[in-house]
């Protein structure tokens, strides 16, 4: 718990209510921030594994624990990896899925459904976009654009058929597809592989109309969605990221150094009040 910051306002909101998980820096690096915050037009916001780490879901490059420890992501998400050991791959989304399947969202998911919420009645626009597959912002209430797909979908690695039916996530045999009896596969983005041609479109505007770009728990290493900071700095964003480990990456203008669970819901409280 940080220390007090200021004095109750004259509305009777207590700023400090807001801001008492805080970590002191980022409640001054915060306070920079309102003013751009509240003058902007259009914000977009790019989140990744880091924004559901305090929802308990491992996020893909912070130390793994566990019967995984030993895989790397890369190795694991790609068409070649399925091909050569369709077993191995689809085991490890079956794992993913019962590790999230009881997961909430955290109050960083929920402040930024309220922000997003909130904005629309000022006229402002939030678009959040995430390369997260959780659908922990939907379940918070927000509208997103997800750019790698869906964890609880299923598709034929062959004819692309996709189905929606429930999974015994504790089954690991594999599954064949009933129209062409391809092998079933996650409906998710793997490395190699195109984004939704539709979803990317909306990124890609967002960023580039964006007077504000929030980048919240992303290495910034996978792209293109790590180009969308770029693509909103060259079209004249203001480029603030948010991270337990920022990353030191040269678009940034300012940094938010904490857990997102923090951040974002005192951000938001001083942002809506
Ligand atoms: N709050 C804020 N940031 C956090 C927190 C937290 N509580 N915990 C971890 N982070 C940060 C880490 O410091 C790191 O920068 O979240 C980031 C997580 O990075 P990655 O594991 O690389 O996740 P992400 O950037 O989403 O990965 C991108 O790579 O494996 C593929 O398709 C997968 O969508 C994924 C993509």
């Amino acid at each position: 718990m940080s220390p007090t910051h200021s004095s109750t306002k004259g509305d009777g909101i207590d700023e400090n209510t807001a801001f008492s998980d805080c970590p002191d820096a980022a409640v001054q690096a915060i306070k920079l921030q309102l003013s751009r915050l509240r003058a902007a037009k259009s914000i977009c916001i790019l989140t990744g594994a880091g924004i559901s780490a305090e929802s308990g879901i491992p996020t893909f490059r912070d130390k793994q624990t566990g019967l995984w420890e030993n895989y790397r992501a890369e190795e694991l998400a790609n068409i070649a990896a399925f091909e050569r050991d369709p077993k191995t791959v689809w085991s490890w989304y079956q794992w993913r899925r019962q590790l999230v399947q009881d997961k909430l969202p955290n109050p960083a998911h929920y402040a930024l459904a309220q922000w997003q919420a909130w904005a629309g009645t000022q006229g402002q626009n939030i678009d959040l976009v995430t390369q997260n597959v959780d659908d922990l912002h939907e379940t918070a209430g927000s509208e997103v654009i997800h750019l790698h797909g869906h964890l609880w979908q299923n598709k034929c690695s062959q004819c692309e058929l996709t189905f929606e039916e429930d999974v015994d996530y504790a089954n690991n045999e594999l599954l064949r597809c009933e129209a062409c009896a391809g092998y079933v596969r996650p409906n998710i983005v793997w490395f190699g592989e195109g984004l939704p041609q539709k979803e990317w479109q909306a990124a890609e505007l967002a960023a580039k109309n964006c007077a504000v770009f929030i980048s919240i728990g992303t290495s910034s290493l996978v792209y293109p969605a790590a180009g969308l900071a770029q693509l909103a700095k060259q079209h004249g964003a203001y480029i603030i990221e948010i991270n337990l480990n920022p990353t030191q990456s040269a678009v940034v203008d300012s940094v938010l150094a904490g857990k997102a669970g923090e951040i974002i819901p005192a951000l938001v409280a001083q942002l809506i009040t």
